[in-house]
Formats: C-alpha cells, structure tokens, sequence
C-alpha cells in the first residue's frame, strides 16, 4: 500500500491549489487528481448530487488506482459528503477541506473576519456547526458567491477564458462590496477566508480589489500537513530519494474540458499537458 497513489478530487480546477502544497510537503508521492468538469460547478448544485459524485469518485479511485489515502479537495464535497464517504470507507485515510475560520481568529487584529464560499458550503449544517462554535470570538461576515466558482473553472478556457476573467473581477467586486468595508481600522474586515478552493486562483484580483493590507486564508497548507501525519501515522509515507520529476508522479484525469484542465495544470502547477489524460466517462 506504501507505494500505491493519493487521491484527490475536486469539481474541478479548485482542488490544484491543495495539490500544490501537497506536491510541496510530500514530495515522494504520487497522485492521481480526478477533476469532475464533466459536472462542474457543485456549488450550486443539490447536495444529493455532489453526495452521489463524490461516492462515485471515491469508489472508482479505490477499485482502479488503488489509492490509499483520498484528499477532499472542495469545500462543497466535504460539507456534503465526507461523513457519508467515511461511513462506506472506514479503512481509508481520508481529509476533507473547510473554510479555515480557526487559523483566520489567530491571523485577523480587528477580530471582523470575512468568509466567501459557494452557496452549498456556507449553506450547510456542517459549516453551520463550525460558525456557531466560533462566533463569540469574532464577529463573521459570509457571503455566497454564485456564479464565481464556473468563472474561475472557464478562466483558462480557450474560447471563454477572456470573458471569465473580466467576470471574476466583476463578481469580485459586487460580492465584496456588499460584504461592508475591508482594511484594518477598528470595525473593518481585516481577514478574508477563501472557503473554496477555487478562489485561490483568484488571490491576484482580490489583492488588486481590497489592498494587500488584507490577509487572505486558504487552506493548502494545513490540509498537505494532515495528510502527511495521517499517512505517518498509519505507517503508510512512502519513502525515496524524491523529490521525483513532478511530471513522473502526477496524473490528472478530467471528464470535461481536457484542454482547459491542461491548461490550468500548465499555468499554476507548471505541468507538461500530458499529465492530463480523459477520465472514464462512465463514473
Ligand atoms: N472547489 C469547490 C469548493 O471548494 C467547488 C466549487 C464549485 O464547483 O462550485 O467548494
């Protein structure tokens, strides 16, 4: 099992920005991403059908590529299917994602923190739970951002990705607007939490947008840190003389756009296009 691969998956491009760091702490591993495009954005969708992808892809990642560790890399999938996911797969090492509001209350000095995220994430009982818990420590603002998640995945397609980007800056700048004000005088949001994995790759924008003065939190870091203490834990960290060629021990696999995964693979990950390859249309 040591030598088998990670698994990750996302709805899409989002979850490259955990496999950035998870490149970065576990650099004798091998990975095979699965980007559900074919069924992107799920952000918006119910949460029976991201429950049913989410098994679908887990189940498929098990019996053919044999994974021994599967990374949720998307908010809207943990929140609607990691508790599902755990009670079929009992033996297997699993991290979901959430909107990182604990490491935002050590970071924010104005204790006004901001969170965006889809509607099914802010939307559910586990992120409910999360806040409840936390909310006499700062004070939350939470803004769903609709339509956000399919601009960022359209970004690096080839015929709509000039588009999408001039409408990332547009949804940007409604969904801050009425979020209040940003900066670090008393009362303002000092502190945004990108509660979607996707909005890493719209960090640029929102510096631009709110000033750099605003600390933006994602949640790469801790999840790559999980993961390693997981599989150490259970004995399973492969050991090498890595860090092997990134290209040798990656394998993306989109049921989408090909091209537009290949291209976002090329630009934030720097990966050759052939690491990506055609998912089995059938899971
Ligand atoms: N990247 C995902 C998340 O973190 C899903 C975005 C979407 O597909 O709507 O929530």
């Amino acid at each position: 099992m040591t030598e088998s691969p990670i698994g990750v998956f996302d709805s899409g491009i989002g979850g490259l920005s955990i496999l950035q760091s998870l490149l970065a702490a576990l650099p004798a591993e091998h990975f095979v991403y699965w980007a559900d495009n074919g069924h992107a954005p799920y952000g918006e969708k119910t949460d029976l059908f991201v429950r049913q992808r989410s098994l679908a892809i887990a189940e498929h990642l098990i019996k053919r590529h044999h994974i021994k560790a599967l990374v949720v890399a998307c908010n809207t999938a943990t929140a609607a299917a990691i508790h599902e996911l755990r009670t079929q797969h009992p033996h297997l090492i699993l991290i979901g994602v959430e909107p990182a509001l604990k490491p935002a209350l050590k970071i924010s000095q104005t204790g006004h923190i901001g969170v965006i995220g889809t509607r099914g994430t802010l939307g559910s009982e586990k992120f409910h739970r999360l806040l409840t818990s936390l909310e006499d420590q700062a004070r939350f603002t939470v803004q769903p951002c609709d339509g956000l998640a399919l601009a960022i995945e359209q970004s690096t397609h080839l015929t709509l990705g000039a588009h999408s980007t001039a409408q990332i800056t547009e949804l940007l700048q409604t969904y801050t607007h009425e979020m209040g004000d940003f900066g670090q005088a008393p009362g303002q949001m000092d502190t945004l939490v990108l509660g979607c994995t996707h909005y890493v790759f719209a960090e640029n924008a929102l510096h631009k947008l709110l000033g750099p003065q605003v600390q933006l939190v994602s949640t790469g870091q801790p999840v790559a840190q999980q993961t390693r203490r997981l599989l150490e834990a259970a004995a399973l960290l492969r050991s090498g003389p890595g860090p092997h060629a990134l290209a040798n021990r990656i394998s993306l696999l989109s049921n989408g756009d090909l091209a537009s995964l290949q291209a976002a693979a090329q630009r934030w990950l720097g990966l050759p296009h052939a690491v990506c390859r055609r998912a089995d249309a059938h899971v």
